[in-house]
């Protein structure tokens, strides 16, 4: 079965409005039914954000080729997953820092991407990426710049194929959770622009 690796970047799951979207959407698609879901709490991870050391040290496994260090396994789950969400709510304009610091410690170069001083080739496998968020404001899809950056590390890594499916004014709703019912009831295809 193929694999979908669900990049989760929220807390209080059980209060989650970004979480609750992410799952109405995997039930909407039968995403579960198709793909072999594995999840990545990313606040359970307590990585680091790469200080000066840990790039020492990872660049001269990179250089010696040793990708079997375990340093690269979340690197790993990335390059070889057939579909990507990313489920992250918008904190400051963008997406929570926790979401960074992961995208810092997996975007490792000739693992992930080429770079020949000419072009970035992506080396990841997925054939699409599906960004999920909700925001408080009234921000529009537009102008989330949280997603937008996310469409460049898709590219780099190799996944042109990009979504994004998202939800304003959360924090002005009386009852966020249904309206996002009534949002997905009305999504259409997962493939449509
Ligand atoms: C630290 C922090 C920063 C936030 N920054 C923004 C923001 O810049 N724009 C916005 O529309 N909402 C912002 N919000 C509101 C959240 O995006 C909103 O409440 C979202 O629905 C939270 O999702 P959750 O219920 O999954 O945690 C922020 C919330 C927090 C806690």
């Amino acid at each position: 079965m193929k694999k979908l690796l669900l990049l989760n970047a929220n807390q209080n799951l059980e209060h989650s409005r970004t979480y609750y979207l992410t799952k109405k959407v995997i039930e909407k698609y039968e995403l579960d039914k198709k793909y072999d879901i594995k999840e990545i709490n990313l606040y359970d991870l307590n990585l680091n954000y790469l200080d000066e050391e840990k790039i020492i040290e990872r660049n001269e496994l990179v250089f010696q080729r040793k990708f079997d260090d375990k340093m690269f396994d979340l690197a790993k789950e990335v390059k070889d997953a057939d579909f990507i969400i990313v489920s992250a709510p918008m904190f400051d304009m963008s997406y929570p820092a926790v979401l960074k610091v992961f995208i810092e410690n997996v975007s490792v170069s000739n693992l992930l991407f080429t770079y020949d001083g000419k072009e970035i080739k992506g080396l990841c496998k997925a054939e699409k990426l599906l960004y999920v968020t909700t925001r408080g404001w009234g921000i529009k899809n537009r102008d989330d710049y949280g997603y937008k950056n996310i469409v460049q590390v898709a590219n780099m890594w190799g996944i042109n194929n990009t979504k994004l499916i998202g939800v304003s004014k959360t924090d002005l709703a009386k009852r966020p959770f249904r309206d996002i019912d009534d949002f997905v009831s009305k999504l259409g295809s997962l493939d449509e622009e």
